[in-house]
């Protein structure tokens, strides 16, 4: 599997733990940006990430900011993401289990590193269920932008 992985300057230092959670694992990861401190505009790594998933060189996306707020409204803007927002491991399952979720949005503010590389771990290992859910995801990508 492979992740494209972004945040802005509020998320950069959980960034750094989930990318070195992933080197871990041996996740194949791109790093979209943010790169430094300074400030920046969380929809412009928001939707680089979401380029990375819906053209297909990325099979899902993680999303970091202070509270993890503005990177999935902006997440859930673009056509074929679908972004959850999670700040705990049972919400991060069911985000894949029922919604099929392709991108995990975290808050460095919000969310401590350990919880967080907990909820990667079973973001990343869990599959969607399909079945009654699948009519269901399918309805959320129909409804008109
Ligand atoms: C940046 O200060 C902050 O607004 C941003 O990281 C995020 O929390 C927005 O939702």
């Amino acid at each position: 599997m492979k992740i494209a992985i972004g945040c802005d300057h509020g998320g950069i230092h959980l960034k750094k733990v989930l990318q070195e959670h992933l080197a871990a694992r041996n996740v194949e990861y791109t790093d979209v940006g943010t790169y430094t401190d300074d400030s920046c505009d969380y929809p412009d790594f928001a939707v680089k990430v979401c380029d990375e998933v819906v053209s297909g060189r990325a099979d899902r996306g993680i999303l970091v900011c202070g509270t993890g707020i503005g990177m999935s409204m902006a997440a859930n803007k673009v056509d074929g993401i679908r972004a959850a927002l999670c700040g705990d491991v049972f919400s991060a399952k069911m985000s894949r289990e029922h919604n099929d979720a392709n991108v995990l949005c975290l808050g460095e503010r919000v969310t401590g590193p350990g919880l967080a590389e907990m909820m990667l771990d079973v973001w990343l290992d869990t599959e969607f269920a399909g079945g009654r859910h699948e009519r269901r995801v399918h309805k959320i990508m129909a409804i008109e932008k």
